[in-house]
């Protein structure tokens, strides 16, 4: 069973967690990060600009779990925009070194297989951060995804184009589709870190950590991997 740490709020978490992280890079310079986006990993970053000030992380990797399809990538709330303005800028990392699946139409096509690649290529993830969906989606993977998965293009929920309306102008200007890792790409990741905040993520962790292992329950493909950590407060354990 995944390990399930309770923290006191979001802060503790980050701290937590950037933690790990710093201890990661100082084994291991060009240690490979996996970044998420959304909400839920932000403390965490703000932890690690106080954790790692002065180091130098020239030579630090990093890919990101997932990206819109259909949006510019210089749009503000592409996830490539969102990596670069909290991590690679405030961390001060190589731009070269950090990947965002690429959601332009044009190289869709590929870009999946490019991205599996490129991971390989980088001897794997050594710690993943993911947050969770409301309804139970890691990465982008919705309900329904397979344990099996690798990055590819998919479609959104409308419960998840609603959850993430707030980062738009109207849900109309939320993207229908996105890129993401799989379910079988996250679970290659060394080590797993989920975070989740707040009750209205409850359900979803209840549902991770322990309930039955199935492609309608995303998150329940944690329970797969052998070295899985879920960071949470009060409110989102509160089901467990
Ligand atoms: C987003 C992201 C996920 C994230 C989740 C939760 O759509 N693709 O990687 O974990 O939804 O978001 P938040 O952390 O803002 O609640």
């Amino acid at each position: 069973m995944a390990e399930v740490v309770i923290v006191e709020n979001a802060e503790a978490a980050g701290t937590l967690v950037a933690t790990e992280i710093v201890e990661l890079i100082a084994q291991r310079a060009d240690a490979v990060l996996g970044l998420a986006t959304g909400s839920t990993p932000l403390p965490v970053y703000q932890a690690l600009r106080t954790q790692l000030a002065g180091r130098d992380l020239s030579q630090v990797r990093g890919f990101a779990l997932d990206e819109y399809v259909g949006l510019d990538p210089a749009h503000p709330e592409s996830y490539r925009s969102v990596i670069t303005r909290e991590v690679i800028e405030p961390l001060g990392l190589d731009p070269q070194r950090i990947h965002v699946p690429n959601g332009a139409h044009a190289t869709i096509q590929h870009a999946g297989d490019d991205y599996e690649a490129a991971i390989e290529a980088a001897g794997g993830v050594d710690l993943q951060i993911l947050g969770i969906g409301t309804d139970g989606h890691i990465g982008f993977n919705e309900p329904g995804s397979s344990f099996a998965s690798r990055t590819r293009v998919k479609t959104l929920t409308e419960q998840t184009r609603e959850d993430n309306a707030r980062f738009f102008d109207s849900i109309d200007d939320v993207p229908r589709h996105c890129i993401t890792q799989g379910l079988g790409t996250i679970l290659k990741a060394r080590h797993l870190v989920l975070l989740a905040f707040g009750e209205g993520k409850a359900q979803a962790v209840a549902d991770a950590v322990e309930g039955p292992l199935t492609a309608f329950l995303p998150g329940s493909a944690i329970q797969l991997h052998p070295h899985a950590t879920i960071v949470v407060d009060e409110a989102a354990a509160s089901r467990l």
